[in-house]
């Protein structure tokens, strides 16, 4: 079997099934009455911290190929940036659901008042745009160079994700400043590589 092939009838689909897991955990959770005495708020908690953790594996795509020096490991990216996506709509829509009761004057009140729920309607937007330029087509109606440039404000995404779920959980916490963590170990690795880059331009130049 062709490494095509592999990735597209093998991998692919396990992967898929592995991104659907947490739904099938909540699914778990709700018949085996573990989602908490405060069903929602546990609903939206998971939601919003399975989002974040998707756009922290798709930012994870590029080290493991530097580091395993495997290609065909950014094949994965695209479907894990999508998921990231997924998982937001469906912790946006408990929010705005179970949470507010379509209550749209309500909503608005908190985005604009509340400073977390700002930055995550910030993160929410970004993922949008990158989400419905995913596709081939986009990428040949923007061009590969503005593509590329848009795609890097999955950064800022996931920076203001974190930002979001630190300033939500009141005082210094573990878990959100573990996600910061890996954030900034991800982008810290591409800056070394841009550095580095950067360096051997500057040095080619001057030889
Ligand atoms: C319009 C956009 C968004 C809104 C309105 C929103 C709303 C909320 C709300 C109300 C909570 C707190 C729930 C509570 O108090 O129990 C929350 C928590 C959280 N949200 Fe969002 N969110 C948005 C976008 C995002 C995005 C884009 C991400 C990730 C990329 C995200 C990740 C999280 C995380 C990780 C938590 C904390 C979970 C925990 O405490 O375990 N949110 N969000």
């Amino acid at each position: 079997m062709t490494q095509d092939k592999l990735i597209r009838r093998v991998l692919k689909p396990v992967v898929w099934v592995l991104c659907l897991g947490p739904l099938g955990g909540l699914a778990w959770l709700a018949y085996s009455g573990g989602l908490t005495a405060n069903p929602i708020e546990f609903l939206n908690r998971y939601l919003g911290e399975w989002a974040l953790k998707f756009v922290i594996f798709a930012l994870a795509i590029t080290p493991l190929r530097g580091l395993t020096g495997w290609a065909g490991l950014t094949r994965f990216r695209r479907l894990l940036g999508l998921f990231a996506f997924f998982y937001v709509v469906l912790h946006l829509s408990s929010y705005v659901g179970l949470d507010q009761y379509f209550d749209w004057n309500a909503i608005w009140l908190d985005i604009t008042k509340r400073t977390y729920i700002t930055v995550g309607m910030v993160a929410a937007v970004i993922l949008l745009a990158l989400a419905v330029t995913s596709t081939k087509g986009m990428i040949k109606r923007i061009g590969g160079k503005n593509w590329n440039r848009l795609h890097k404000l999955v950064y800022l995404a996931a920076a203001a994700g974190c930002l979001h779920f630190f300033m939500m959980r009141k005082g210094v916490q573990l878990e959100p400043l573990m996600y910061g963590g890996a954030v900034l170990l991800l982008l810290g690795y591409r800056l070394v590589g841009y550095l580095k880059k950067r360096r051997r331009k500057s040095r080619l130049a001057v030889a």
